[in-house]
């Protein structure tokens, strides 16, 4: 186990709970019951859960684990999955339903009802497969939270190929790297985003991250600000020409439960991202029944929004998939939180009517700083179910969403899960469950999870050690896109002898037996929700001229949950360590990787703290970032470094 931070301990030292009210648990759609069915017999449990979706052809065989770790769900099974959440609605007769009510950074809004959904993911898989675009390709997305993103997703998802798609945060140089590990053959992009009131270039960026790259062969470019962007002839083709001249028929092949649906690309505690692979049935039939289950979600009746951008696993299984295959009337807002003003999100949830809202709490730490008297001017009302996912929520965070936000009134719903797991698996079931401020509290019905000690022995109530779960689950991810090695070696190699899926998380269990997330124990840093490895970051700052060697730590940081800090050793006489030269680091770093991962703090040092076995020890230097007295530095090949580092850092050098 790693050392636990102070808010760590503050955590654990919560007691409160919050039992659901009589009117909420009537008409929950989760009941108690759902956990000893899934107990006696987990398979069928997840055959009733797969009925939610329309199959072509129904599985012979639920799962089968017989070549574990690779999961077969739903065997023999065929569906498609964007028929699954477009079409079938229609045909049901919800045409006008709206599917989404989009609201653009600037002001401009789009209300998109499943009937239009249907034409414009049918004209751009039409526009796909004009392209030259089939079954299996791979097809890159970098878009900002435009409705042509979700069309060009559910596009691809309709003609069996696979997207990719990359945080529009991200630099030239992570676009670049996920372009070539895919060997993506279209890539889909816009002029350019709006990002706290500027229109900022996109285009041009995703140019220069395509220079020389030898599976794209075509650029589809959505009109979004309307700058001026260089289109490379034969290369370059306007979304509006491309697919507003498809027709709006297209009907859907179905696929193998087990054909891919996409990659996300996430950090794992090397340098390079490993492409999460995801499959259809399975990962759909999670995505459903966890959006339903948790969100308490009545299709027709509540308006959602999940404040995540489709970069993320949370906007796939949570914007995109989830949502749409139950139906679901929800917000999509292309814009930061405070632009124009503080009170932004209330004014949309005031004038949409949202009902489930579900953010990260990076976000609700933002929005304490701002002050309960901005939400307080909004008629947040309509509210009755609020979620958190990203990172474990602090107890005061959770208070404060649930009096301000949530009038004292909706339910919290802490989800705990992962770019690898697809969907929701540890959280309360509302109107089920007592919430607990801090804790995700119980695998959800159908999902088994486990705190372990170092031998994969399961700890005792009171216990702490490592995350881990034990039983496969439909929405698991199926390898890392070409690395059938390191798939096994990061999650299922720790636990071999028992098994068992390693996430890389600390937990503990509580008297009551309810897991409490303690935050990773691996080098993965976690800011804003956003997983950053250590040798990442530090692959950045070397990749400077001026940089000798750098080590990262992420530190505990009140709003962003972990703060990035570098310690850095310059080389000879390469640069005076001034303000101008740390400036100059950080820039490129979010050069090379994302503004996202742009250091907080860059302290320059003359000395690295190492083990014997030259191990760099990122527990002393979290001691330093984190302002405690450095702890045990016995294991250290030279104790007096540590002192070298605090004297520079104290005379300001
Ligand atoms: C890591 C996964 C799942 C979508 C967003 C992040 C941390 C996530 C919680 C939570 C405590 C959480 C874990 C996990 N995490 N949700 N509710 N409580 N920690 O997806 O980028 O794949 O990151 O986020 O450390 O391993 P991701």
């Amino acid at each position: 186990m790693t050392e636990q931070s102070p808010a760590l301990d503050n955590l654990l030292t919560e007691s409160r709970t919050f039992p659901p009210s009589q009117d909420f648990a009537a008409q929950a759609n989760a009941k108690a019951e759902l956990y000893a069915e899934s107990d006696a017999d987990r398979e069928q449990f997840w055959a009733k859960q797969a009925d939610r979706l329309h199959w072509d052809t129904r599985w012979t065989r639920v799962l089968d684990w017989s070549n574990a770790p690779f999961a077969k769900w739903f065997v023999g099974g065929k569906l498609n999955v964007a028929y699954n959440c477009v079409d079938r609605h229609v045909a049901d007769g919800h045409s006008d339903q709206v599917a989404i009510h989009w609201v653009g950074e600037p002001g401009d809004t789009r209300d998109i009802t499943y009937a239009n959904l249907k034409d414009e993911v049918s004209k751009a898989a039409n526009a796909l497969l004009s392209l030259g675009v089939g079954a299996n390709d791979r097809v890159a997305i970098q878009l900002p939270m435009i409705p042509e993103a979700i069309f060009a997703m559910l596009a691809c998802a309709r003609i069996g190929a696979l997207h990719s798609v990359v945080f529009g945060g991200f630099s030239p140089t992570a676009l670049r790297s996920r372009v070539d590990d895919a060997a993506a053959k279209v890539v889909i992009t816009s002029d350019g985003q709006y990002r706290r009131g500027k229109a900022v270039a996109m285009k041009t960026n995703v140019d220069e991250a395509l220079d020389g790259a030898e599976s794209v062969e075509k650029v589809v470019v959505i009109r979004r600000t309307g700058d001026e962007v260089p289109m490379t002839e034969g290369r370059d083709v306007w979304w509006h020409d491309l697919v507003e001249a498809q027709s709006a028929e297209h009907t859907p092949e179905a696929f193998d439960s087990e054909h891919p649906l996409f990659i996300l690309y996430t950090s794992g505690t090397t340098g390079n991202p490993k492409g999460i692979l995801h499959t259809s049935g399975g990962y759909l039939t999670q995505a459903a029944y966890t959006h339903h289950n948790v969100f308490d979600h009545k299709a027709g009746e509540d308006v959602y929004w999940c404040t995540a951008d489709i970069g993320w696993v949370t906007g796939h299984s949570y914007i995109v998939y989830g949502p749409l295959a139950n139906r679901t009337t929800q917000v999509v807002y292309e814009g930061t939180p405070n632009t124009p003003h503080e009170g932004r999100h209330w004014e949309i949830v005031q004038k949409y009517k949202v009902s489930i809202y579900y953010t990260a709490p990076t976000l609700i730490r933002t929005f304490m700083k701002w002050g309960a008297e901005i939400p307080e001017k909004y008629d947040l009302s309509s509210l009755r179910v609020l979620g958190s996912v990203g990172e474990p929520i602090n107890p005061e965070a959770w208070i404060w969403y649930r009096e301000n936000i949530g009038a004292g009134r909706a339910p919290i719903v802490d989800t705990w899960w992962q770019t690898e797991t697809g969907a929701i698996m540890i959280s309360p079931l509302p109107g089920v469950t007592s919430t607990k401020p801090g804790s995700a509290q119980r695998a959800l019905p159908g999902i088994s999870a486990k705190v372990v000690d170092d031998q994969g022995v399961e700890v005792p109530h009171g216990g702490g050690g490592y995350l881990v779960l034990d039983k496969p689950w439909p929405g698991m991810l199926r390898g890392i896109w070409g690395d059938e090695a390191r798939y096994k070696d990061t999650y299922w190699s720790r636990f071999a002898e028992q098994g068992y899926y390693f996430a890389g998380d600390g937990a503990k269990y509580d008297a009551d037996g309810d897991i409490w997330l303690l935050g990773r124990v691996d080098d993965v840093m976690n800011v804003s929700g956003h997983r950053i490895s250590t040798t990442e970051v530090e692959s950045a700052l070397v990749s400077h001229p001026t940089v000798a060697e750098a080590a990262v730590v992420g530190a505990t940081d009140p709003t962003t949950g972990q703060g990035i800090v570098a310690f850095v050793i310059l080389r000879g006489n390469a640069s005076d360590g001034g303000d101008a030269a740390v400036q100059e680091l950080r820039n490129h770093v979010a050069k090379e990787i994302g503004p996202i991962a742009k250091p907080r703090q860059i302290l320059v040092v003359p000395e690295l703290p190492k083990t014997r076995s030259g191990k760099i020890m990122r527990r002393l230097l979290r001691d330093v970032a984190e302002n405690r007295q450095v702890g045990d530095v016995t294991t250290l090949a030279d104790s007096a470094v540590m002192d070298l580092i605090s004297a520079g850092l104290q005379s300001g050098k």
